[in-house]
């Protein structure tokens, strides 16, 4: 990928993105989402540039990834240039198509030790940062960030200092840092921010799914969408698509093989949290909650899912929202 990505891809107008997030947007996740709607970008969990450079071991845990996930953008978190340097040109050589910056962590630990949304106060490194990587790899750099520390008065131009230092995107999510995980959305000031930057800019917060983002996008060139996502990788379909009991059922499947093939027995366990979830609207899903949750390889997975077919054969091809008890 060349630095054009991100305002080439801007010109389709209804690209989304997939957030993301710690513990879940791991390859088989993000398998999964791209094999709904093949048109989303999407972002890793996020990943310390000091680790990804100081362990081969886990850099080759982390950056591979299957065909299906490309273009796949990682995102790392750090304090200081030069770490965030080597890691963008390690990320670069395992076909990664752009790095993204992490200025939006709020948590303590992390912001006390002036990584994640600390670099919002902390200008000069954060654009010495930027400008380090973007002149490191040929691949485009990008910034998740907030309104910024205690309002949004320096949303603006803490985002231009970004882009005078060569960041290709920026997504904001829609509270300050004091705001933490509380507040109503305010989409004022994203609108506001995009008047005043050449660079695209994605919304994030609050998106519920395709139809949602629609009716908010107004001139932001995208959406990105964690919460309403998870277990629901419908959600970036248009129509406010609802899937079958079939397609839940294949889909949990599908992203149960993959999770256990790339993680082993770590993945087995971790499958126990997806499985219940993507059931969680199905009327009759306490029936077979305990089973799931007790999974220990995909044979298993396997023989609870066809189990559920049987007994409900006739629910198969309906919408989950039309199955009523
Ligand atoms: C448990 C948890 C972990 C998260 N991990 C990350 C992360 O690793 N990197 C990041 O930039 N944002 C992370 N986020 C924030 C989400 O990407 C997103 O900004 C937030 O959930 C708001 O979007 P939503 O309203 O669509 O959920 C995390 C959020 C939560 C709740």
């Amino acid at each position: 990928m060349d630095k054009n990505f991100w305002n080439e891809l801007a010109l389709k107008w209804h690209i989304a993105a997939l957030a993301p997030m710690d513990g879940f947007t791991d390859s088989a996740y993000r398998q999964v989402v791209k094999w709904i709607n093949s048109d989303v970008v999407c972002f890793s969990e996020f990943y310390s540039a000091d680790w990804i450079v100081h362990s081969k071991f886990l850099a080759n845990s982390v950056l591979p990834h299957n065909e299906i996930e490309k273009p796949l953008i990682i995102q790392i978190f750090w304090k200081d240039p030069e770490m965030f340097k080597k890691a963008a040109i390690l990320i670069e050589s395992y076909w990664i198509a752009g790095i993204d910056i992490n200025m939006w962590c709020p948590a303590k630990k992390v912001v006390r030790s002036w990584h994640g949304s600390s670099l919002m106060i902390n200008i000069d490194t954060a654009f010495k940062i930027v400008e380090e990587m973007a002149k490191s790899v040929k691949i485009p750099i990008s910034v998740k960030t907030r309104l910024w520390w205690e309002n949004w008065d320096n949303l603006i131009d803490f985002a231009k200092w970004l882009e005078n230092a060569w960041a290709n995107l920026i997504t904001v999510h829609g509270r300050t840092y004091k705001q933490a995980y509380t507040w109503k959305a305010d989409w004022t000031w994203i609108y506001e921010l995009k008047n005043h930057l050449k660079i695209p800019v994605i919304w994030n917060w609050d998106v519920e799914n395709h139809d949602d983002w629609m009716t908010k996008l107004n001139w932001l060139n995208w959406f990105m969408i964690w919460r309403k996502s998870f277990w629901n990788p419908w959600c970036f379909l248009p129509w406010d698509y609802k899937p079958t009991l079939i397609e839940i059922l294949n889909t949990m499947e599908k992203h149960s093989k993959i999770l256990i093939e790339l993680k082993g027995r770590k993945g087995s366990l971790e499958t126990r949290k997806h499985l219940v979830q993507y059931l969680h609207s199905f009327p009759w899903v306490k029936n077979y909650r305990k089973k799931l949750v007790m999974v220990e390889d995909f044979n298993q997975v396997q023989s609870i899912l066809q189990e559920i077919k049987i007994e409900f054969s006739s629910f198969l091809d309906k919408k989950i929202n039309e199955i009523i008890f």
